[in-house]
């Protein structure tokens, strides 16, 4: 029986009085909807976000939900514009078996009795209106912390009916806010804002499919607070960390304390946030920004180890140069002999030397070496060439004009830069991708 033809028969049929507010059909029925494809609007004014529990994926929220639909088996008698009907956990009327797929939990709220009512309009609207605190489930992924942007969906539908009894949709003004709402719940965490989809939405719990209207919930985080509180100590301990290629590596102390504080308050940092941060199955965003600002400083460190080792190699160097120039001083056989050739052509290669150390030096240097190489052959040749490489190397690093710190102070920033860089746009174009995808 159709709406229509149920009103049509209303005439014919013995009305039930009740109350005098109200008649009904005889052939009213509590477990009957008033016909096929009953249009069922929802409207919701969300009162306030009473918690988001990031660990739980859960949203508490204070709100009045407002359910209408259409019963032509019911009427108003005066003509009064609506009465209020009683409202009881079992109510004398048809009501929607309206199902929420993400709720957890819903607590009707009550004080003298349940905030509730049942409202009839002379145009045969049934309206249901009941303040409740719902908690939503909601999917949460916290890789892209803090630069993620969560969003919900929450359907709003029939167990029961599936869409061809039943449609469920948004009313025409379907979301109100408290009036200092502004654009949207500004949470401690995070920024709360609701958008109705008004397209009509299909869900298939495994007999047939059901009309929902469906709520999206946008969980954003204001970003200024965490660049403020954790990129931008973080960089300034990272820039803090080059100040060490300026000091003199003689000053073990000062270029010590430097780094290693600098490491110290990162390694804290890091601990820190990961605490307070929610937790995700893989490396959040914030947590690779702070490692690599970690790595960053201890690269510094380990910049000067390889500055000290080559000084203190230095040394040595130049102390056992002094004993062969006072032991091996007027031996100068060692590059006519032939199996000691290739050696000066490694020291030809060797600037640091040539420019730094005079004539001297470099012959008692190959004095050394060739008393080194006793037994030349290609491999020992080769041997030797790199051992030279290697001196070579720790000698130029260690050197007392700081070339290695020179390099440093410009590669640091160069590096750091180009990591900030592809670390910005990559986590920024995958969160924009994130919430695209989410809001299609
Ligand atoms: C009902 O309608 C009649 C006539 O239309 C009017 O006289 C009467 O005052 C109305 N009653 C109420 C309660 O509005
Ligand atoms: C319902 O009440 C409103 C306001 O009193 C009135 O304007 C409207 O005509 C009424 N509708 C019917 C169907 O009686
Ligand atoms: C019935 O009246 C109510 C209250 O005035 C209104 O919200 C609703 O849209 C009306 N329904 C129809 C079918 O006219
Ligand atoms: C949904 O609402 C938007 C704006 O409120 C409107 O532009 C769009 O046409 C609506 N879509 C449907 C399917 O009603
Ligand atoms: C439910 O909807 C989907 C897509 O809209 C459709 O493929 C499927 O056949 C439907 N199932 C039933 C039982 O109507």
């Amino acid at each position: 029986m159709g709406p229509s033809a149920s009103l049509s028969l209303v005439a014919m049929f013995h009305l039930v009085r009740s109350k005098d507010l109200y008649e009904m059909e005889t052939e009213y029925s509590k477990n009957m909807p008033p016909g096929k494809d009953v249009d069922v609007s929802l409207s919701l004014h969300i009162n306030r976000i009473s918690g988001v529990d990031e660990s739980k994926e859960e949203i508490a929220l204070d709100v009045f939900l407002h359910v209408y639909w259409e019963d032509p088996r019911i009427r108003i008698l005066d003509n009064t514009s609506q009465v209020e009907l009683t409202w009881d956990k079992d109510p004398r009327f048809w009501i929607p078996d309206l199902y929420i797929r993400q709720l957890r939990e819903m607590k009707v709220l009550t004080l003298f009795q349940d905030i509730a009512s049942i409202r009839l309009y002379n145009n045969s609207t049934l309206r249901i209106s009941i303040g409740a605190t719902i908690i939503i489930k909601c999917d949460m992924d916290f890789v892209l912390y803090p630069l993620d942007v969560q969003t919900c969906a929450v359907d709003f539908g029939s167990y029961k009916y599936t869409m061809m009894d039943m449609k469920f949709r948004w009313r025409e003004d379907p979301l109100s806010f408290p009036s200092d709402f502004g654009d949207g719940f500004r949470l401690p965490r995070y920024v709360v804002s609701f958008v109705t989809d008004n397209r009509s939405n299909v869900i298939y719990y495994g007999d047939g499919n059901h009309s929902t209207a469906r709520l999206v919930i946008t969980l954003s985080r204001e970003l200024r607070s965490h660049l403020l509180e954790s990129y931008l100590p973080s960089t300034l301990f990272v820039i803090m960390s080059w100040g060490s290629f300026v000091v003199m590596p003689e000053v073990v102390p000062g270029r010590m304390v430097l780094l290693v504080t600098t490491l110290l308050s990162l390694v804290t940092m890091f601990d820190t946030i990961r605490n307070n941060s929610p937790s995700a199955l893989e490396l959040k965003c914030i947590e690779v920004w702070l490692i690599s600002c970690t790595l960053f400083v201890f690269l510094a460190l380990v910049e000067y180890f390889v500055v000290l080792f080559g000084m203190r190699y230095d040394k040595h160097w130049r102390h056992k140069k002094g004993d062969l120039d006072r032991g091996l001083g007027g031996v100068d056989s060692g590059p006519s002999r032939p199996g000691a050739f290739n050696v000066p052509t490694l020291f030809g290669t060797n600037k640091v030397h040539a420019a730094s150390d005079n004539n001297t030096v470099v012959v008692a240097d190959n004095a050394n070496v060739t008393a080194k190489a006793q037994c030349p052959s290609s491999s020992a040749a080769g041997k030797l060439r790199f051992q030279l490489l290697t001196k070579h190397v720790i000698l130029y690093c260690g050197s007392q004009r700081g070339t290695l710190d020179q390099v440093s102070l410009a590669l640091f920033p160069l590096c750091f830069v180009v990591f900030s860089v592809v670390y910005w746009i990559s986590y920024i174009g995958e969160s924009r991708r994130k919430s695209l995808s989410a809001n299609v």
